[in-house]
């Protein structure tokens, strides 16, 4: 059974402890974010790293890599305040993992790949057409984490567009039903299937004899 220590991992080829330790926090969330500069040049990238932060206000985060590269999504989000988060869906995996390519800042994704680009309700930030779940974001803040010269973006829900059968009575949306892509490490996209949705739990009664 394989087994590393900390000093283990650290000592693995480059490629293989990134696929490695990218695949062991789990199934992650497969997104597009969607930006556009000042000069109105279009920009869309997958991001795995979404995470709900709370819902009242409605936030959401995401980890950008260090900037000592030039980033075109954090660069396009502190000039206009706005971005939007697109879930991968199945049947345009190829053209969302090819959006990690690095690209000059000149050319947009949405022309390299047959992704649209969509604007909604007078958003300012370009959706993604095919995406069936598509939420307007407006910047709130960011964290510098020191241990890896990351950034976390911290982002408000500004609008959310759901696809027709997916959104449940009760609020409940069914990723499963939308063929929503999950990814593992760094390259593998899967495609979840709902199995159960589980009551709320409560602490069961316990009669403890003395
Ligand atoms: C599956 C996958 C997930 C990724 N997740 C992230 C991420 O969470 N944060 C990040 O900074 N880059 C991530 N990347 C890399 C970006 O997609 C890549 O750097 C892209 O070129 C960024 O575009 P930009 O420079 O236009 O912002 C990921 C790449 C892949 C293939």
């Amino acid at each position: 059974m394989p087994f590393f220590t900390n000093k283990d991992i650290s000592e693995l080829e480059h490629l293989y402890k990134i696929n490695m330790v990218n695949s062991l926090s789990g199934y992650k969330s497969a997104n597009l974010i969607g930006t556009i500069s000042k000069d109105g040049i279009e920009n869309v990238a997958v991001f795995s790293s979404v995470i709900h932060l709370g819902s009242s206000p409605a936030l959401l985060g995401f980890i950008l890599r260090p900037t000592t590269v030039p980033r075109g999504t954090y660069k396009n989000i502190k000039e206009t305040g706005v971005y939007t988060i697109n879930h991968i869906a199945n049947d345009f995996i190829e053209d969302a993992h090819h959006t990690s390519a690095k690209y000059d800042s000149e050319i947009s994704e949405f022309d390299v790949t047959e992704l649209n680009a969509n604007y909604l309700n007078s958003f300012k930030a370009p959706f993604v057409a095919q995406s069936p779940i598509k939420i307007a974001m407006e910047y709130v803040e960011e964290y510098y984490i020191k241990a890896n010269d990351v950034i976390m973006v911290v982002g408000e829900i500004q609008s959310v567009t759901i696809e027709d059968g997916l959104l449940k009575d009760d609020g409940f949306v069914d990723l499963s039903k939308g063929n929503v892509a999950a990814i593992n490490g760094l390259d593998g996209y899967a495609i979840p299937t709902l199995e159960t949705r589980q009551t709320y739990q409560r602490p069961q009664k316990i009669n403890i004899h003395k």
